[in-house]
């Protein structure tokens, strides 16, 4: 990074489509590519990689579109992720490993192990999921540097 990127911080926000599988894990790609380039430590670069993946392939699947906004500075990786709906209406069980309300289409095409929510926790430094009211879902990963 550079001075002014470094005191500023680098945000960048992606839209993200729902249904809109030939896009499906763009951003995220694009999210890895900018981080190799700012030449950060490739297991963090990985990890990251992921947790952003997962999400963008839930608000793809399992939302009404929404969006990912990545922050970075010298300490942290922040990944964002927000829709507009439907929410979570019991966030304790979506995040057990192998709870998946994915559809039958959407398993033919590889998605529905119920194992998003569960590798973001565990790949990110820090988790935080909140569904206000039901209503949307908001995701907040941080990944320390
Ligand atoms: N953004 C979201 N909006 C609404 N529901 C969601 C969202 N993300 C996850 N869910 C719910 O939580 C469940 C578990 O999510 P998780 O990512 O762990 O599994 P999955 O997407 O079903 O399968 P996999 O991620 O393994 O392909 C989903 O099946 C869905 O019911
Ligand atoms: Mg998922």
């Amino acid at each position: 990074m550079n001075s002014q990127e470094e005191t500023k911080g680098i945000e960048l926000e992606y839209e993200i489509l729902r249904d809109d599988f030939s896009r499906a894990g763009k951003a995220s790609s694009n999210i890895k590519k900018m981080l190799r380039q700012l030449g950060i430590d490739s297991n963090i670069i990985r990890k990251t990689a992921i947790v952003a993946y997962e999400a963008e392939i839930n608000i793809v699947i399992h939302s009404e579109g929404g969006t990912i906004t990545v922050l970075i500075n010298s300490n942290a990786i922040e990944i964002l992720a927000k829709d507009r709906g439907p929410g979570i209406k019991d966030v304790e069980l979506a995040m057990k490993v192998g709870y998946s309300t994915a559809s039958n289409k959407v398993r033919e095409l590889g998605f529905g192990a119920g194992m998003g929510l569960p590798n973001m926790k565990k790949f990110s430094d820090e988790f935080y999921i909140e569904s206000p009211k039901g209503e949307s879902t908001n995701i907040r990963m941080i990944m320390k540097l």
